[in-house]
């Protein structure tokens, strides 16, 4: 099999946010992506209404927040998998918010979705293969049975790479459905990167993953921002939130309610309110409280279409 130099990039500088206030809206020395006044209602419920937020570029942002806080809400918008009541979204100063999912791709936003997207019938080669930009993905899907005979040495040696980068090289040519959960949010975060994007937006890549793998993916992502790319993740397991992050973004209530370092953010009151005011207070949650919290939707069959799963729906599984 062909391989390609899918370089791991050189390091880039962690950007410098320590004269950003830590407050709602703070005003970032370089953002990629400005979200304004951003609002999704599902009939008289409010799931976002962000105000203000900017994301700075080359930095890894963490979206935290109890669970039905609006996460993913504000994901599936930013990346086009819901349409925004109100609002602009403006990725490297340009308007996305009009634009449909696989345009807002195209323009360097990739996200990974909470529950695990992985074409089960599909090999792992080839579900990395159907992301590779601009490529063969449509017709792979319009073909279901087709098999893949690598045609496309490229886009095949750049796959071979990053799954050799995220240890999946071995599965390359198993189907995807006998992947581990883990496995799945791995292949996930490698199908991202095929198509190198300038931001990538994990929901919650550690969800169901066992500790090992849990400390191999938190690498992975700050390798993957020290080769340039912007990362923003939602993740519950606070630690792991410390371990990578330069900056912490709070929402409760579909609201941004606080934004600073790890430390600044977990001694405001608002966040400790919104945490002890629901479910679980989840500021000492382990990587391995995480997995078994999580176990069930990693598990699970191949998920449904509704990738938007609520909070709701998410504490009903558990
Ligand atoms: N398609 C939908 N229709 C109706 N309500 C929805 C829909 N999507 C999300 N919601 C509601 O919006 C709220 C925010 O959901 P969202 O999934 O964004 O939360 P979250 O912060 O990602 O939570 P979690 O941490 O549990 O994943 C929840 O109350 C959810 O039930
Ligand atoms: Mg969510």
């Amino acid at each position: 099999m062909t391989r390609s130099s899918v370089a791991v990039p050189d390091s880039s500088p962690a950007p410098d946010l320590s004269s950003v206030a830590s407050a709602p809206g703070a005003s970032k020395p370089d953002p990629i992506l400005c979200v304004k006044q951003f609002r999704k209602s599902f009939g008289a419920f409010t799931a976002a209404d962000v105000d203000y937020l900017e994301i700075q570029r080359h930095a890894i942002t963490a979206l935290i927040g109890p669970n039905g806080a609006g996460k993913t809400t504000l994901f599936n918008l930013i990346t086009g998998f819901e349409t925004a009541d109100q609002g602009s979204c403006l990725f490297n100063e340009h308007e996305i918010s009009n634009l449909r999912n696989w345009q807002i791709a195209r323009k360097g936003i990739v996200r990974t979705f909470q529950h695990t997207r992985a074409l089960t019938k599909l090999t792992v080669l080839e579900n990395m293969l159907l992301a590779a930009p601009r490529q063969y993905g449509e017709k792979l899907l319009r073909s279901c049975g087709w098999k893949w005979r690598g045609q496309d040495a490229s886009n095949t040696g750049k796959a071979m790479d990053l799954l050799d980068r995220f240890s999946l090289a071995h599965m390359a040519d198993e189907y995807a459905g006998t992947l581990s959960g883990g496995q799945r949010k791995l292949l996930e975060m490698a199908r991202a990167l095929m198509a190198e994007p300038e931001l990538i937006m994990l929901d919650e890549p550690l969800a169901g993953v066992n500790p090992v793998l849990g400390e191999a993916i938190l690498e992975h992502i700050k390798d993957v921002c020290a080769g340039g790319t912007t990362v923003l993740f939602v993740e519950h397991d606070m630690p792991a939130v410390q371990a990578i992050s330069d900056w912490v973004v709070c929402m409760a209530e579909g609201i941004v309610i606080a934004e600073g370092t790890h430390a600044e953010v977990g001694q405001n009151p608002l966040v400790l309110e919104a945490y002890l005011g629901g479910s679980v207070p989840r500021g000492t949650v382990s990587v391995s409280d995480s997995e078994s919290e999580s176990q069930t939707s990693a598990e699970e069959p191949e998920p449904a279409a509704s990738q938007a799963t609520s909070g709701n729906q998410k504490q009903q599984e558990s």
